[in-house]
């Protein structure tokens, strides 16, 4: 079986520094976890920025890093302040996540964030080359990288690549909007097939691939130099299983129900995101504030548990962001609490995961409203953790899973007249159609769970890079013929 070499900015590991000791905590949540039974079944490395500049580390702990992630399947790559400050903070974070996100205002455009982005792309991509094997499948992830397909390519003609983004593809008049978006998309195309969640994404990439680079698609194909690109849609999934089977665990279940003696049958509104303004946080508690205006028979009832994460706290954007959240759920809470009651529970930390699973199961509403979200998989884990017929998913248009998702109580969530009106209606749910509801999304995340995901996507690479293969033989061929 072929070794898959995936790539990310970020290893799923995290390292810390105190008192001159490195600890490295293998992550317990996200792509690689959700990915391990796949990974069972075959060799594969994971290459990837350890989380840490390397100032903060000396050559004998770099070298033990390396040694302790290798024996995990691991390739660190070790980036300094500079890169981390220009290429990570900078251009990934201040000039591409707005921007996909359609937030064009807040998107800065350095060309000094735009020389490191491709010095570090530069950078994986020597890494990668390094560690690379003849046979290996390269998949690469998320939009840190949209120039490491084309720079492998160079170096490695036949070697099949898969690229897959995360977060939205943005429509042509926000995507031109970038000074260097023919280089980004020409460094795209360097792989074999690019995956993106949801066919809108995949459409407006046809539109940016038409307009800046004039390449047409025919059935999801495009044809560049003597090599084909394949374009498609790979909804993400989860882990399914581990999720349904942990929200009955006796622990989890122990859990849940303290945290349900604690709240006082009060119902229980849940929010949970990494402390992002595409995550919509202010929009939803100002919804809050509005449903509970406007339904004063609910005031005491319902308690929002708002679960923020902290997430790249060096951009002023998410530190002014995190002041505002902060108020707004003072300011609720200053106007509604009671002795007894809160409207808004605030939690700022990252939870584990028998505490979050406790959060899904014990959540009458699951509230996820992004103003924009590549995916949103929150959404699929509650779905996934509510069992016994209990609860309900409020879900923003604007996530990518509210295309899988279409049995949610779907919202626009700028619009705050819907959003509460949504939540009234979830609290008065009839409890047939709940279980009638959760059932049919239990299905579908079920059968398109994150492994599917992950062999649907290496087939179709494969499948592409023998096409691939046959026009390299045959131009050769013709080639030889034409002599
Ligand atoms: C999003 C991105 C990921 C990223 C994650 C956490 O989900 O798509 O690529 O790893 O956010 O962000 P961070 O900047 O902490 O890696």
């Amino acid at each position: 079986m072929k070794r898959i070499v995936m790539i990310s900015n970020r290893l799923p590991v995290k390292l810390s520094k105190t008192s001159n000791k490195v600890h490295i905590s293998f992550s317990a949540g996200g792509l690689a976890t959700g990915l391990s039974s796949f990974f069972e079944s075959r060799p594969a490395l994971w290459i990837g920025w350890s989380g840490i500049t390397e100032e903060r580390l000396t050559e004998t702990e770099q070298t033990d890093i390396q040694e302790k992630m290798s024996a995990k399947g691991m390739y660190p790559v070790h980036l300094s302040r500079r890169e981390v400050e220009q290429y990570y903070y900078g251009f990934s974070n201040k000039t591409l996540w707005p921007l996909f996100h359609y937030f064009q205002l807040l998107a800065k455009y350095e060309g000094s964030y735009w020389k490191e982005y491709v010095n570090v792309n530069r950078k994986f991509a020597d890494a990668v080359i390094a560690q690379i094997k003849p046979d290996d499948i390269v998949w690469i992830h998320d939009y840190q990288l949209l120039l490491l397909p084309a720079m492998i390519r160079e170096k490695l003609p036949d070697i099949p690549i898969g690229f897959f983004l995360h977060i939205p593809f943005p429509v042509y008049d926000i995507f031109r909007l970038l000074p260097w978006r023919r280089e980004l998309l020409e460094g795209m195309m360097g792989a074999d097939l690019i995956g993106f969640h949801t066919y809108d994404y995949v459409s407006y990439f046809f539109d940016c691939l038409r307009n800046i680079m004039g390449l047409e698609h025919s059935l999801g194909q495009v044809r560049i130099g003597n090599r084909t690109v394949k374009i498609d849609t790979f909804p993400m999934g989860i882990d399914y299983k581990k999720y349904h089977e942990s929200a009955v665990l006796p622990d989890v279940k122990r859990e849940a129900a303290k945290m349900m003696s604690q709240m006082k049958d009060k119902k229980i509104l849940l929010s949970v995101d990494r402390l992002d303004y595409t995550k919509g946080i202010i929009q939803r508690i100002e919804s809050f504030e509005y449903f509970l205006d406007k339904h004063p028979e609910y005031r005491e009832k319902v308690t929002l548990i708002l679960v923020v994460s902290p997430s790249r706290d060096g951009i002023e954007d998410y530190i002014s962001i995190k002041k505002v959240v902060e108020e707004k759920v003072g300011a609720l809470n200053g106007k509604y609490s009671s002795i007894g009651w809160d409207p808004v529970k605030y939690l700022y930390r990252t939870m584990n995961f028998r505490e979050m699973m406790a959060l899904y199961r014990m959540a009458d509403i699951g509230l996820v409203t992004p103003l924009r979200d590549g995916m949103n998989l929150v959404a699929k884990e509650y779905v996934t953790a509510c069992e016994d017929g209990r609860g309900v998913l409020i879900l923003s248009e604007f996530a990518g899973s509210a295309k899988e998702l279409g049995e949610a109580l779907q919202v626009n969530p700028y619009n705050y007249e819907e959003v509460s009106e949504a939540i009234a209606r979830a609290l008065q749910m009839p409890q047939d159609e709940k279980e009638q509801t959760l059932k049919v999304m239990h299905r579908r995340l079920e059968n398109y769970n994150i492994t599917q995901w992950a062999e649907d996507f290496i087939e179709k690479l494969l499948s592409v890079r023998m096409q691939n293969e046959f026009i390299t033989k045959t131009t050769l061929a013709g080639e030889e013929i034409g002599k």
